[in-house]
């Protein structure tokens, strides 16, 4: 198979294409990417360049898009502005990327007659005090990201239902794992404990998210690529559940750092209090989560440890006045 991979220099996107060639010898891949601050030609270093070609456009040029579709076979599209806070903060690019873009590849792919797997969240279901969200949930999204990503998914089922495409959607829950831009939580607060600077949680602390390590998540896409029926959405739930200051006190603990660089900062505006996925119609189609958050967070914290050629230089860059505006102090 030609697999389009659009926004596969991301973190899920680039841990996906190397999944995808290492189990599908036979596969080749395109990556579509604009390569924003979150794209990055280091996330696919060191695989065999026979086997994929990165075409740098943005998914929202229709050109463009009907060019790189032309001869695939199936698109996975990950592109997207993925970050809550950024999000607050400038929500242009959100509904650029996030429902026009989408609108702009679920077109070219349907034109071409492929199928077209959407990568989209649990966010597009709002918090839940209780119980876990189903596929029949009502969408209920809090953020101007939430939003935008709840208008791509709707555009996806109305390709399905109104032109027949061969489009659908999977809905995973919070990824964490290799490669990750420090601007969510886990890796930035891994790289400022290895740093020593203080690990700044919102509000309380409180607020719960379902982890799930970025290795089940491809492997759940690859299910839902296969498998999977057109129309249909398909969530893929983490195994663990956890309160932020949880996953902020394993990390202090797995960085040999104490308590003591815990800081509480002002909460996200509209901030969501918990997610929780039912993945039971996945696990239908005989997906698993293998790996439990104890396990995935020592991996993910080695990872950092090992990789600084990685992250040195989103650290030394741009990233360091991002970090000032959100947080209103420098890092060291
Ligand atoms: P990321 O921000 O790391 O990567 C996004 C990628 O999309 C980058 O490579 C970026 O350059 C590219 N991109 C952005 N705008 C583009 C455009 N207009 N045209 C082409 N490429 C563009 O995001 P991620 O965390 O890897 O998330 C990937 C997808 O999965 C997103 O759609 C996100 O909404 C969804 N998702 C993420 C999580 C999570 O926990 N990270 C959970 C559920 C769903
Ligand atoms: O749930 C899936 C979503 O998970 C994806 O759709 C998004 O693309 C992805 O960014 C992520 O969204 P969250 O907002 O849940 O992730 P983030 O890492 O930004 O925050 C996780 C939790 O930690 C959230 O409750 C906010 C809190 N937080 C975050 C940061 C960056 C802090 O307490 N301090 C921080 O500095």
């Amino acid at each position: 198979m030609r697999l389009l991979v659009a926004g596969g220099a991301g973190f899920i996107g680039s841990n996906y294409v190397r999944r995808r060639l290492a189990e599908h010898p036979g596969d080749a891949v395109v990556v579509l990417d604009k390569l924003t601050y979150a794209g990055r030609r280091e996330n696919l270093a060191g695989l065999d360049e026979l086997r994929w070609e990165l075409i740098e456009a943005d998914i929202a040029d229709r050109e463009a898009a009907r060019a790189v579709v032309e001869g695939c076979d199936a698109v996975v599209n990950f592109a997207a502005e993925s970050h809550v806070d950024r999000s607050i903060e400038e929500p242009g690019e959100f509904i650029t990327t996030d429902v026009y873009g989408t609108y702009v590849l679920l077109e070219a792919a349907r034109d071409a007659g492929i199928r077209h797997l959407q990568v989209s969240t649990d966010e597009v279901y709002g918090d839940l005090e209780l119980g876990s969200a189903t596929e029949e949930s009502p969408l209920n999204p809090s953020s101007p990201y939430s939003a935008s990503k709840a208008g791509g998914d709707l555009l996806v089922s109305a390709f399905a239902r109104t032109y027949s495409a061969e489009a659908l959607i999977i809905r995973a829950s919070n990824n964490y794992g290799p490669r990750q831009y420090p601007e969510k939580l886990i890796p930035l607060c891994i790289l400022n404990a290895l740093a020593g600077d203080p690990l700044p949680v919102y509000g309380d602390g409180m607020q719960v998210r379902n982890w799930l390590y970025v290795e089940d998540c491809c492997a759940a896409i690859d299910t839902v690529l296969e498998r999977g029926e057109p129309g249909q959405a398909y969530n893929v739930g983490g195994p663990d559940e956890l309160p932020n200051i949880e996953v902020v006190r394993r990390i202090l603990a797995l960085s040999d750092r104490d308590e003591s660089l815990i800081e509480y900062v002002t909460d996200r505006p509209g901030h969501d209090r918990r997610y929780s996925l039912s993945a039971a119609r996945l696990e239908a189609l005989g997906w698993r989560a293998a790996v439990h958050f104890d396990e995935g967070i020592e991996r993910t914290v080695a990872w950092y440890r090992d990789n600084e050629w990685w992250w040195e230089p989103i650290r030394s860059g741009e990233y360091r006045e991002y970090y000032e505006r959100q947080y209103g102090k420098a890092l060291k």
